[in-house]
């Protein structure tokens, strides 16, 4: 049974715990941080009680960033990631935004994929953005809401 529940800053340890055994991007300081920004909201992915994903969801005016987004290893390829973007597009139509944003390595083939299947297109490029030196791809989805 898989659910989405709104992370709270007492369950840092879970998202420095799911970092540090997927993509290791933020220190528990950064994690911290993210908690405080405005605008932000955490999603958890939940298999019964544990938590297989999350989602770092930023919403500034009319438009939403993601800036952070993963699966455990053990659970990808089976829809899971899917389930948390559908959510995710689906929060965005209702807060009525315009966009949805995020950031990507232009070598992380997997992703790229994953962010073309729900219609995200690269409309900038950040060169040697990454510590590897790869370039980060600017992307973004527009949202389809219903006139009033
Ligand atoms: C990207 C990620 C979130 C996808 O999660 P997931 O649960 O495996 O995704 P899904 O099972 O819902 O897959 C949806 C689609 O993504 C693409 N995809 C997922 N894994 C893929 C892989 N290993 N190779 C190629 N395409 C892949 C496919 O198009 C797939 O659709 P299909 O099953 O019809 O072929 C996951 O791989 C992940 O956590 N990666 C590491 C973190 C990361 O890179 N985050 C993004 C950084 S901005």
């Amino acid at each position: 049974m898989i659910s989405i529940k709104h992370i709270n800053e007492k369950d840092i340890e879970l998202c420095s715990e799911l970092d540090s055994n997927t993509i290791s991007l933020w220190s528990k300081q950064q994690w911290a941080n993210e908690f405080k920004k405005d605008g932000t909201k955490i999603f958890g992915l939940l298999m019964k009680n544990l938590v297989i994903g999350i989602c770092v969801f930023q919403v500034v005016l009319d438009e939403a960033q993601i800036n952070y987004f993963v699966v455990n290893k053990k659970f990808r390829e089976k829809g899971y990631g899917s389930y948390l973007m559908s959510y995710l597009i689906k929060k965005c139509e209702k807060l009525n935004l315009r966009k949805l944003l995020l950031e990507v390595s232009q070598s992380n083939v997997t992703a790229e994929r994953f962010y073309s299947r729900f219609d995200f297109y690269t409309v900038g490029i950040r060169k040697n953005y990454y510590k590897d030196g790869s370039h980060a791809l600017l992307k973004e989805k527009k949202i389809n809401n219903k006139i009033m």
